[in-house]
């Protein structure tokens, strides 16, 4: 089963341009991601989907998404609005007022959380919703479950993006995921650049954005010394796509720009190809290894 995955989307930084330079980086994504084939099951938006929380920016993106072949799951990031996003989109039910709901995908339980405490830039978590994601992993112990939220839970290194592993809300989301077996992983916004990194014997994979990167910087940062550091960069919007194998999930970050081809599959290569594949098990021997005819088959069923 493959997964797509868009993240910090922003759309509405320009409040007077309705297309806008982050309305057309994340349309080229979406043209992108449905051209891919195999096609995702889904696509995960996984928060600040606007950048300013006002209703007409919710339904821009509404009209953004409405081509889009497959389901589209949104999570809620610090610069989304809940009564405004409901508004727009009135399929969505709130539980104890937060955006937290399941999606069954059938090989994989996927729980949406909730990390947006208006006002504030960093992630949250209170009792309240971590009762809801208690209940919900008691009643399903032993099936594969994904968490998606907008927040990571980690300390990324770039200084003004890093979440205090001290905070109450990390403490809180640790002591409900910790020890679950069942639980693949997490998957994550917020940070504006691909991040991976190991929490809780979890896996935690970061979403690059469809709106501008942030830079690479981890050197040290000063409230009072504004030190003409590069914070945002015009890179390509990026977005992720997860390949749930029945076993791991697998995360690949891409893209939505023209990529510069230097090799093709042509009977230059062809050689090659075959001696890869070839050093590989045949299915009746193998321990799991795609094949070279069954991969793209394999894959194929995976998305269905
Ligand atoms: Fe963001
Ligand atoms: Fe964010």
């Amino acid at each position: 089963m493959l997964i797509a995955q868009i993240t910090d989307i922003h759309l509405g930084f320009e409040p007077e341009t309705p297309g806008e330079f982050n309305r057309q980086r994340l349309d080229r994504t979406i043209a992108t991601i449905c051209a891919l084939d195999p096609q995702p099951k889904m696509l995960l938006a996984t928060g600040d989907l606007i950048d300013r929380g006002d209703k007409g920016s919710y339904e821009r993106l509404k009209e953004a998404f409405a081509d889009v072949p497959f389901p589209v799951y949104m999570a809620l990031g610090n610069h989304d609005e809940r009564a405004n996003f409901s508004e727009v989109f009135p399929e969505y039910n709130f539980i104890d007022g937060f955006l937290q709901y399941e999606i069954d995908t059938g090989p994989l339980r996927i729980l949406v959380l909730d990390t947006l405490e208006e006002g504030r830039h960093g992630g949250a978590y209170c009792e309240v919703r971590t009762a809801w994601l208690k209940a919900r992993l008691d009643e399903q112990p032993d099936r594969k479950t994904l968490i998606v939220q907008h927040h990571p839970p980690i300390e990324v290194g770039i200084p003004w993006m890093n979440t205090d592993p001290a905070e109450p809300w990390v403490h809180r989301l640790a002591g409900c995921l910790r020890d679950r077996k069942n639980v693949i992983g997490l998957v994550c916004g917020h940070i504006h650049r691909a991040v991976a990194t190991h929490w809780e014997d979890l896996v935690v994979a970061t979403c690059p954005s469809t709106a501008p990167q942030v830079a690479l910087d981890l050197r040290p940062i000063d409230a009072d010394v504004p030190d003409q550091r590069q914070l945002i960069i015009a890179d390509p919007p990026g977005y992720a796509l997860h390949w749930w194998n029945g076993r791991e999930l697998i995360t690949h970050w891409d893209t939505a720009e023209d990529h510069a081809v230097l090799a093709r599959y042509d009977a230059n290569l062809q050689g090659m190809i075959q001696h890869m594949l070839a050093e590989r098990p045949i299915p009746s021997e193998g321990v799991g290894t795609p094949t070279p005819t069954a991969a793209p088959n394999e894959v194929r069923q995976a998305a269905e």
